[in-house]
């Protein structure tokens, strides 16, 4: 008889048999920096994730450079909003200050940042507004202005969230005509039009004043599209490739993964871990190995990189 069932008989040949298994080395870890002094504020609808003014955030990059988490997505809520979002390309600015003093302070942390408008706009959409939609191509000079500042505030990588077209090529070409041929772009290459972003917008303060997303993020239902969305991002020289949301999304993963020879990353959003917090507060279901297990279905699934608000928690048992 055909016995799957010889190889589960104990722990030790499990270990031996396991196909995937997730590291420290896996993990990208998001924080939010807001402008201001003396704020530690939690995010209601995210337990155990914080916005931190920079006079403040030595103690969780302490924290996560102990847990040996090689890498941090930043993103910045400006004191002051404008139309077109002007915040994100000022030197000066919160993210420039904040690139400017992790790099001083804690230098083995490579720097990630999200490119986009939705925290600095005051109508909370990803760009320029014309006729009531974002305006691709002007937003595409505003992205070229905003990394060219990351860069020069000295981001470790660039990762442009907004799902304009042409935004890999637009933002190649201006790093490599700035001297910046050696920096990496992560690409949001595949962005659903998701509702599991709900309490990120809480915690950054960019849900859109009118309308939606869905003029310029992908409609949930597309699978083919996707596969071109991540074939442009290639061509026009993303190093990296991003699915967003994960968990609902893991099929996506394994196409990118199998069609394209480079790093995938997948974002574990803000509502995918409200979620199992939500439910795990209520102790209806186990925290801990829902957050491992679902971890894991995301390496199976094949993404190399995990961009998730799990980080530390997962890296302190992964530490163990
Ligand atoms: C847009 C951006 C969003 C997220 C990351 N970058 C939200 C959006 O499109 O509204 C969502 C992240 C999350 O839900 O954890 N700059």
């Amino acid at each position: 008889m055909n016995r799957t069932r010889r190889l589960r008989k104990k722990e030790s040949i499990r270990r031996l048999v396991r196909e995937n298994s997730l590291s420290v080395n896996d993990f990208v870890y998001p924080l939010f920096i807001e402008e201001g002094s003396g704020i530690e504020s939690e995010i209601e609808s995210m337990p155990g994730i914080k916005r931190f003014s920079l006079d403040r955030i030595s103690s969780e990059l302490n924290e996560v450079v102990e847990l040996n988490i090689p890498s941090i997505l930043l993103f910045g809520i400006p004191a002051d909003k404008d139309e077109e979002g002007t915040e994100t390309w000022n030197d000066e600015g919160i993210i420039q200050q904040a690139i400017k003093f992790i790099k001083k302070n804690y230098p083995s942390l490579y720097i990630i940042t999200d490119v986009c408008f939705c925290e600095y706009t005051s109508h909370g959409h990803c760009g320029i507004i014309h006729n009531h939609d974002v305006d691709n191509d002007s937003t595409l000079t505003n992205i070229q202005k905003q990394v060219i500042s990351h860069a020069k505030a000295g981001a470790d990588m660039v990762a442009p969230s907004g799902m304009m077209d042409g935004t890999i090529e637009a933002v190649r070409s201006v790093l490599d005509n700035s001297g910046f041929e050696d920096l990496p772009i992560m690409a949001y290459s595949v962005k659903f039009s998701s509702a599991f972003y709900g309490p990120f917008r809480d915690a950054a303060d960019s849900a859109p004043a009118f309308g939606d997303r869905k003029t310029y993020q992908m409609d949930p239902a597309n699978r083919e599209e996707a596969m071109l969305e991540a074939k442009y991002d290639n061509n026009e020289g993303a190093d990296i490739l991003m699915v967003k949301p994960a968990l609902s999304y893991l099929d996506i993963v394994r196409d990118l993964k199998n069609e394209f020879n480079k790093p995938i990353a997948c974002y574990n959003v803000s509502g995918e871990y409200a979620m199992v917090k939500a439910a795990a507060q209520k102790g209806w279901i186990d925290g801990e190995k829902v957050m491992m297990e679902s971890l894991t279905s995301m390496k199976r699934a094949g993404a190399d990189i995990i961009i998730t608000y799990f980080a530390k928690e997962a890296a302190k048992i992964l530490n163990k």
